[in-house]
């Protein structure tokens, strides 16, 4: 049997995968080859779904086929029942709850449920990217004794999103912002979520099965449920100016800081300056970057005295706050884009399966004896 590694399966390498790469050191990410600052600067999330799944970017007749299936009423609406099943919800039912739940619900009413070929693992991939947004939009309306907004297939991805939440369609820069966010968190190779997704699939489970797996694990406030609370320390803090205070006294009893450290990288997370940039560009528009400004104080502090960079959690919330988004629809919002990459994992592992199925060293007893209950 093999050495035991680090704890966490750390630097463990535990297959090959043509998905995405992450440079630690240089601090880069790449999704089938291409930068992911590129993708931000010029890709929408919609093309980077097709990306991840059929590893190259569409030419137009691809892209305009694959837009239309995206933004079709009859991939992105959810079934009557599934809403009845949500109104029968207790309303303090946390968003991560109800999308764990609704996501698995939703096998039940998927025509391909039962098909794992990799044609139908697409189409029911496609469903879930665009019937996960309908569902999280439709509990924060439910939850409010609002009625739920039916997609619009006139609007993109982020777009319908943000009007399914709201009832209304959002500006141009919330729209871009938003979009530029799915893309930066849609894939991140081995990450814990992705990696629970294909460990389902290697049993040759299905697609709903695998993303409900990834959903758990995102759920985790270590892994993607940092962004939440993020903003909760943002409104402890109250205001940058007592933001230095704060941070240096959080630092001197040791708490752990969310929105910092990676597991990979070594430098700052190349996402987070796209998305720094991003909810200032909002909090200008919207004439407050207090939340900006209370987080460039607090990583100036943590990075010098941890030698830790912001990682992809720490301005996310900022941006989405803005926008007028509930904090704990921050990581539903995060499952929204990491759909797309736990589905191009699923597909990759069924592609080439193995079970994976590590082992223990097992530090108990081997030979103990059965002693009656009455005389122990
Ligand atoms: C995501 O894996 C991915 O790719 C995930 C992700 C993705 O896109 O899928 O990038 C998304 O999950 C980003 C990470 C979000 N989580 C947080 O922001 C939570 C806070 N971060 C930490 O809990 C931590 O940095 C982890 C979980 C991200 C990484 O943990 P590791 O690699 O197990 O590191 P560790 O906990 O062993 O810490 C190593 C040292 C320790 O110091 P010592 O005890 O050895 O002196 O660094 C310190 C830690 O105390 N440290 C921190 C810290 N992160 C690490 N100290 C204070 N605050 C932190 N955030």
């Amino acid at each position: 049997m093999s050495s035991l590694g680090k704890a966490g399966l750390e630097d463990v390498v535990v297959s090959t995968s043509d998905i995405c790469f992450i440079d630690g050191r240089e601090g880069r990410l790449v999704y089938r080859g291409f930068d992911v600052d590129d993708l931000a600067a010029h890709s929408s999330f919609e093309e980077v779904v097709y990306l991840l799944w059929h590893g190259g970017l569409p030419n137009k007749k691809e892209l305009a086929a694959h837009v239309k299936a995206m933004r079709s009423t009859a991939n992105r609406k959810i079934p009557p029942k599934m809403i009845q099943m949500l109104r029968a919800l207790p309303k303090k039912t946390t968003p991560m709850e109800v999308l764990r739940t609704g996501i698995s619900a939703l096998s039940a009413f998927d025509p391909d449920a039962a098909d794992n070929s990799r044609e139908a693992s697409v189409r029911k991939a496609l469903r879930l990217t665009t019937q996960m947004p309908t569902l999280v939009a439709a509990w924060e309306r439910i939850r409010h004794g609002k009625a739920p907004v039916a997609p619009n297939p006139r609007l993109s991805h982020s777009a319908n999103f943000l009007y399914m939440m709201f009832g209304k369609k959002p500006t141009p820069l919330a729209e871009k912002t938003f979009d530029v966010a799915l893309i930066l968190h849609a894939d991140h190779e081995f990450n814990a979520s992705t990696f629970a997704a294909r460990v389902t699939a290697a049993t040759l489970s299905d697609m709903h099965s695998a993303i409900v797996s990834g959903i758990g694990a995102l759920k985790g406030p270590l892994h993607g449920g940092a962004n939440e609370q993020v903003m909760l320390m943002v409104e402890k803090i109250k205001s940058p100016a007592t933001a230095g205070a704060w941070i240096r006294k959080a630092l001197a009893d040791k708490a752990r800081i969310m929105g910092f450290g990676h597991r990979v990288y070594r430098v700052e997370d190349p996402r987070a300056k796209h998305l720094r940039r991003l909810a200032t560009e909002l909090g200008e528009q919207a004439g407050n970057t207090d939340s900006v400004r209370i987080l460039d104080t607090v990583a100036r502090e943590v990075t010098a005295d941890k030698k830790i960079y912001p990682n992809v959690d720490l301005f996310s919330g900022a941006a989405y706050k803005t926008m007028g988004i509930p904090t704990d629809q921050f990581t539903p919002i995060f499952a929204m884009s990491r759909v797309a990459g736990w589905a191009a994992h699923v597909l990759e592992q069924h592609g080439n399966n193995r079970l994976i199925r590590p082992r223990a060293e097992y530090t108990g007893a081997t030979r103990a004896t059965y002693v009656p209950v009455d005389q122990r």
